[in-house]
C-alpha cells in the first residue's frame, strides 16, 4: 500500500513511501501491480496551488471535502534551442529568440517559489482559462473580443519575466491533456529586435515570426509567446522621430504589431509582455494587452515569504542546522516563536526591497556577515546576520 501519513494537506513534494509491513499480518508486503508502475515511473508527486484559490485559509485536512485536480505530465530536460540573426555578412550574431519545450525541468518549482500579495497568479491562471474556453466554444470574436496578450509591468527584479514562464510552464502542464504535441515557450529578444541596425530588423522580425508560425501551426501543440522588455518598441519609435533611420525603425515596429495581430487568431497561443517602464509602453502595444498588470515589489507579508523559503532551503542543504519549524506569517503559532517574530522584524526593515533583492540577500549575509563559512550556523545566527546586512545596506553595496 502506497502510504502517506500527513493529515494534513499542505503545498509541497509527498514523499512516495511503500509501506514495508503490512499492518495486519506483520508480513512483507507485496507491491501491486499499479503500485510498482508508479513507483518504477513516478519521480514525484506535488501537491500545489492551494493558496491560489481566493477561499483558501491555511491548511486543509484530509478528511475535509477536497476535491484533487491531478495532473499527470513528463517534463524534459532538453535545453533550449536558440536562433540567431545568422544573416553572414560583418553584422554581429545576436540571439533572435530562445525556444524552449514545456514542461521543462529548468522551470519545475518556479510558480510555486513566486509570492505575490494580490491574487495575480490565480487570476492570471482564470485569465488563460477563459481564452481557452472562450476558442472552445468558438465565440465570436467580432462580438466579444480578447487578444491573448497580457502585458505585466513594473519596477526591475519583481518577479515579472520569472511569473511569464512559470506561467507558461503552469499552463503546458494544465494542458498537456489537450495539447498531444507538448508546448514550447518562445523568448523573443527584443533588443536583437530593435537592434542598431534597423535596416536588418524587418527581415529579422519576419524571419522569427515565420518561425513561430510553422510552430504554431500544429494545432495539437501550445505555444506561449514571451516578450520581455516591450518598452524597447517605444525606444523604437521615439528613436524615430529622432533619429537617423525613421522609416526602418517604424517600420518594424509596425510589422511587430502586425505579425502579433495574425498570431493571436490562433487558439493554441498566448502572448505574455513584460515592461520595467510604467509609463513609455508603446500605446498601440497596451492597447492589445487584455490584462495589463502592476507588479510591484512585495509587502511585509511577501517579504517574510520570500525570506522564509530562502531559510528553509538553506535548512535543507544543513549551511543552516539544526532543522527547525519558521511558522509562516499567518500561523497561529507565529506570534510566540521567537524566529518567526525575528523574521517579521526583519521583513518590516526592507520595505522597497525586490524580490530578487531579497534573495540574494541571505546568500551576501552568510559571505559577509557569517564566519562559518565551512561549517554550519543555527537559525538565529542566520537572522542576525541577514539583520546586519540590512542595517548597513549590503545591497546598495552590491549595486541593488
Ligand atoms: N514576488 C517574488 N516572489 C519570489 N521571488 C521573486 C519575486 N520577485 C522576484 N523574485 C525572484 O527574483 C529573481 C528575478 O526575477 P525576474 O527576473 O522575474 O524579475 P523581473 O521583474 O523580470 O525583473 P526585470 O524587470 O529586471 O526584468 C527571480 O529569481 C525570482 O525568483
Ligand atoms: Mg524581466
Amino acid at each position: 500500500m502506497i502510504i502517506n501519513r500527513r493529515p494534513i494537506i499542505q503545498d509541497g513534494i509527498i514523499p512516495i513511501q511503500l509501506s514495508s509491513l503490512s499492518s495486519e499480518n506483520n508480513q512483507q508486503h507485496q507491491l501491486s501491480e499499479r503500485e510498482e508502475l508508479i513507483v518504477k515511473h513516478v519521480k514525484q508527486i506535488k501537491i500545489v496551488d492551494l493558496e491560489q484559490h481566493p477561499a483558501y485559509n491555511g491548511p486543509i485536512l484530509f478528511n475535509q471535502d477536497v476535491t484533487f485536480i491531478i495532473h499527470v505530465f513528463k517534463s524534459t530536460d532538453e535545453e533550449p534551442i536558440e536562433e540567431t540573426t545568422d544573416e553572414g555578412g560583418d553584422v554581429e550574431e545576436v540571439t533572435a529568440c530562445k525556444q524552449s519545450t514545456l514542461p521543462n525541468d529548468s522551470f519545475d518549482g518556479l510558480w510555486e517559489s513566486l509570492i505575490f500579495d494580490e491574487n495575480v497568479k490565480y487570476n492570471l491562471l482564470e485569465y488563460a482559462a477563459t481564452t481557452m474556453r472562450f476558442s472552445d466554444l468558438g465565440v465570436d470574436q467580432n462580438l466579444i473580443s480578447w487578444n491573448r496578450v497580457v502585458l505585466l509591468y513594473g519596477p526591475p527584479g519583481t518577479g515579472k519575466t520569472s511569473l511569464c514562464k512559470g506561467l507558461a510552464q503552469k499552463l503546458a502542464i494544465r494542458m498537456s491533456h489537450r495539447y498531444p504535441s507538448g508546448g514550447t515557450l518562445i523568448e523573443i529578444n527584443s533588443h536583437s529586435l530593435f537592434s542598431k541596425w534597423f535596416s536588418e530588423s524587418g527581415k529579422l522580425v519576419m524571419k522569427l515570426f515565420k518561425k513561430i508560425f510553422e510552430i504554431v501551426e500544429d494545432e495539437e501543440s501550445f505555444v506561449c509567446v514571451l516578450m520581455d522588455e516591450v518598452e524597447s518598441l517605444t525606444a523604437a519609435r521615439k528613436s524615430a522621430l529622432s533619429g537617423s533611420e525613421p522609416s526602418d525603425s517604424i517600420r518594424v515596429v509596425n510589422a511587430l504589431l502586425t505579425q502579433l495581430d495574425q498570431l493571436k487568431r490562433y487558439k493554441n497561443v498566448l502572448i505574455l509582455t513584460t515592461s520595467n517602464i510604467t509609463e513609455a509602453i508603446d500605446l498601440a502595444f497596451v492597447d492589445r494587452a487584455d490584462i495589463k498588470q502592476y507588479i510591484g515589489p512585495p509587502s511585509a507579508k511577501g517579504r517574510y515569504s520570500i525570506l522564509r523559503s530562502c531559510l528553509v532551503e538553506l535548512m535543507r542543504v544543513s549551511v543552516i542546522k539544526p532543522n527547525v519549524i519558521i511558522p509562516k506569517w499567518t500561523d497561529k503559532e507565529a506570534p510566540e516563536n521567537s524566529y518567526a517574530l525575528k523574521l517579521k522584524e526583519i521583513a518590516e526593515s526592507c520595505e522597497g526591497l525586490s524580490g530578487r533583492s531579497l534573495r540574494k540577500l541571505p546568500f551576501l549575509s552568510h559571505a559577509f556577515y557569517l564566519n562559518h563559512i565551512n561549517g554550519s550556523v543555527d537559525l538565529s545566527q542566520y537572522l542576525n546576520a541577514i539583520d546586519t546586512a540590512i542595517k548597513n545596506k549590503i545591497l546598495n553595496l552590491s549595486g541593488d
